[in-house]
C-alpha cells in the first residue's frame, strides 16, 4: 500500500508552483465533447481524478490525445455511445458531468447513479431538477440515470440548494437548448466562471457566471477552442496552511489571489503575515497562532474543501476554536486520526470544538478522503517525530506530485510502500 512517511518539525520555506484546478478541469473536460471539432486544454492537473475522467470520455468514443502531463486534445465527433459504464462513475463521481454534456449536445444520456462518498450522501436532485426544467424526460432505473429530450427549451430555474455540480451540469445542458435559460441561486465558485469562459470560447452565450444568476442563450452548435484552466485555489490553500502549521515562509506561485481571499483573511486573523502580488501569495508565520472560528460556506465564503486543513492548524493555535461544517454532513472523519497525534477536538453534530495544544506527535494515520488526507500530511509535517499517512490514493486524486512539491519546500517526506523503506527513511533522517 502506498503511504507517505514524514519526519515533522521542519518549517516549510520557499516557493511552490500551483497546478491547474482539478474541479474546474473536470467540468471543462466534460464540456469539451460538446463540439465535433478539436479542443485543446492546458494547465490540467496530472491527478488520478482527471485521468479517470479522460478514460470515461474515451470510453464513450471521443478522441483523446494526452499531448503532455498538463495538456490534452479532445474531439467529440466520434462519440457513439451515450451511456457510461459503471466502472467510470465508480472511479470518479464527476463523470456525471457527462450527463449534462451529452444531453446538451445529443439530447440523450445515460450515466450510472453516483454513490455517496466519504464526506456525505451527495444527492443529485438539483441536477435532475434542472434537466427536467429544460424539458428532458429523466428516469432513474436499474442504478442509472437516463435523460432524453426531443428538444431542450430554455427555462427559468431556481436551485433549492447552492450546488457546484448542479450548476455545472445544468449549465452544459442549457448551453445548446433552444431559447434562454436563467439559473438562480447558482454556485459562484471560480470553477463555475472558468467553465462558462471555456464554453463561451467555444461559441456559447453565457452571462453572469460568478454571480448567483446565470443567463444562458442557447446556441445550435459549438466550435473548436484552446483553453487554459485556472490555478487550483484549494491546492494553493493547502500549501498556505502547511506554511502556517510549520511556522514557515511559503510563496504559492501561479495563483489568482482573489480566489484565496477567504483563506488569506483567516490566516491573517490567526496571526500569519500574508503578502499578495499579481500571481503569488506569500504566507509566513513566526509566532504562535491565535484561535478563530470558521463556518464553511459556498464561495466566496470559507471553502469546505479547506475545512480539514484549517482544523489541523487550529489544533496547534492558542485557545479554543469552533469549526462548523455547513456543506457536508460527514466531513470530520479525520478528527479521530488527528486525536491520535495529540489533537484535542470534540465533534458535536456538524461542529468541531478545537482546544489548541502545544505540539502534535507523530503517529500512523489513515486518510479518510482527499482533503482530510492532505490535512493529515500537514499534521505530520508539524508534529514531533515520525508519521506515516496511509491510503494516500485519496490524496493523489487531487494533488499532483504532493510529496515532491513539499520536499521542494524542505519537508522530510517520502512515498513508500514497504516497512523496510520506512525504516530506511527513519535511519537516514536520524543520520542527518
Ligand atoms: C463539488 O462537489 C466539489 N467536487 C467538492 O470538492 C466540493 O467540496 C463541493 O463542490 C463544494 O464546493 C467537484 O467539483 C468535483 P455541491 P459537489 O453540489 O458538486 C447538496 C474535492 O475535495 N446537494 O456543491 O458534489 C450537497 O449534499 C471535492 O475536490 C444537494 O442537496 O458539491 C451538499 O450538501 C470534495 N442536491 C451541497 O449541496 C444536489 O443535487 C453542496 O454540494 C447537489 C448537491
Amino acid at each position: 500500500m502506498e503511504r507517505y512517511v514524514i519526519k515533522g518539525g521542519t518549517p516549510l520555506v520557499g516557493e511552490v508552483e500551483i497546478s491547474g484546478a482539478k474541479n474546474a478541469a473536470l467540468g471543462i473536460l466534460a464540456a469539451s465533447i460538446m463540439t465535433d471539432e478539436t479542443v485543446t486544454i492546458d494547465n490540467i492537473p496530472d491527478v488520478s481524478d482527471i485521468n479517470a475522467l479522460l478514460q470515461a470520455i474515451e470510453g464513450i468514443g471521443a478522441y483523446v490525445e494526452r499531448v503532455d502531463a498538463h495538456t490534452v486534445k479532445i474531439n467529440g465527433s466520434g462519440i457513439h455511445d451515450f451511456s457510461l459504464d459503471y466502472e467510470y462513475i465508480k472511479k470518479i463521481r464527476a463523470s456525471y458531468y457527462l450527463l449534462g454534456a451529452l444531453l446538451g449536445k445529443y439530447k440523450k444520456a445515460e450515466v450510472p447513479l453516483p454513490g455517496g462518498c466519504n464526506i456525505g450522501t451527495r444527492p443529485i436532485d438539483q441536477h435532475l431538477k434542472g434537466f427536467r426544467a429544460l424539458g428532458a424526460d429523466v428516469r432513474i432505473e436499474y442504478g442509472s440515470i437516463s435523460a432524453e429530450a426531443s428538444r431542450l427549451e430554455g427555462t427559468h430555474l431556481y436551485f433549492d440548494v447552492v450546488s457546484v455540480g448542479a450548476t455545472i451540469n445544468v449549465m452544459m445542458a442549457a448551453t445548446m437548448a433552444e431559447g434562454t435559460t436563467i439559473m438562480e441561486n447558482a454556485a459562484k465558485e471560480p470553477h463555475i466562471v472558468d467553465l462558462a469562459n471555456f464554453l463561451n470560447s467555444m461559441g456559447a452565450n453565457i452571462k453572469g457566471a460568478g454571480t448567483d444568476v446565470i443567463r444562458i442563450k442557447g446556441v445550435p452548435r459549438l466550435h473548436r477552442a484552446e483553453y487554459t484552466v485556472i490555478p487550483d485555489q484549494i491546492e494553493a490553500g493547502t500549501f498556505m496552511f502547511a506554511a502556517a502549521a510549520t511556522k514557515g515562509d511559503v510563496t504559492v506561485k501561479n495563483v489568482i489571489p482573489k480566489h484565496l481571499e477567504a483563506i488569506s483573511s483567516k490566516l491573517m486573523e490567526m496571526g500569519c503575515q500574508v503578502e499578495e502580488s499579481d500571481d503569488a501569495v506569500r504566507v509566513y508565520c513566526k509566532n504562535k497562532l491565535r484561535n478563530t472560528h470558521i463556518k464553511t460556506l459556498p464561495y466566496p465564503g470559507f471553502p469546505t474543501d479547506m475545512q480539514p486543513q484549517i482544523s489541523v492548524v487550529l489544533s496547534l493555535a492558542n485557545g479554543t476554536s469552533i469549526v462548523t461544517e455547513s456543506i457536508f454532513e460527514n466531513r470530520f472523519k479525520y478528527v479521530d486520526e488527528l486525536a491520535r497525534m495529540g489533537a484535542r477536538i470534540k465533534v458535536e453534530s456538524n461542529t468541531a470544538i478545537i482546544t489548541g495544544v502545544d505540539r502534535l506527535s507523530g503517529a500512523i494515520v489513515s486518510s479518510p478522503d482527499l482533503r482530510a488526507g492532505a490535512a493529515l500530511v500537514i499534521a505530520g509535517l508539524a508534529a514531533e517525530g515520525f508519521s506515516v499517512v496511509e491510503d494516500i490514493v485519496y490524496i493523489k486524486r487531487g494533488y499532483e506530485r504532493f510529496d515532491e512539491k513539499l520536499r521542494g519546500l524542505g519537508a522530510e517526506i517520502r512515498q513508500v510502500t514497504t516497512d523496510k523503506e520506512i525504516r530506511k527513511f527513519q535511519l537516514m533522517s536520524e543520520a542527518v
